[in-house]
């Protein structure tokens, strides 16, 4: 028993590392894609501003999701959704902090 549970966590392990966001593939997407040249344009300040200004908009890890999935396809910049849950994670992990899903 101990051993079947043990055989199951080494083979499961590489999988929940494989799908896991990548916060640091998410930082390489947003520098990619220039997101910070336009949100700077528009909410003047240190790169960031736009996240954490005083009314902005994302109040949670779904709202972060579809609110990155929403610029995505509004700039037709044709993320695949993986390249979105990293960019989701990026953000997260540096402005918005909210807590794991
Ligand atoms: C052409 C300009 C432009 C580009 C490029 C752009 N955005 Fe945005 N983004 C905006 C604007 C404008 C808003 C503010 C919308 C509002 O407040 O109604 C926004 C808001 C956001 C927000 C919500 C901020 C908040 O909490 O209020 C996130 C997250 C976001 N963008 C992510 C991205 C990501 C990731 C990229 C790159 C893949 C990107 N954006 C590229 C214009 C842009």
């Amino acid at each position: 028993m101990k051993v079947a549970a043990t055989a199951c966590l080494v083979l499961l392990l590489p999988m929940i590392a494989a799908a896991a966001p990548n916060a640091a593939e998410g930082r390489k997407l947003v520098e990619a894609n220039h997101c910070e040249a336009c949100h700077q344009g528009k909410f003047s300040g240190p790169v960031g501003t736009i996240y954490l200004r005083k009314d902005h908009k994302v109040a949670n890890w779904a709202k972060l999701k579809s609110q990155v999935a929403m610029c995505n396809s509004q700039l037709n910049l044709s993320l695949f959704p993986e390249d979105e849950e990293n960019i989701a994670a990026f953000l997260n992990a540096t402005y918005y902090k909210f807590p794991a899903k």
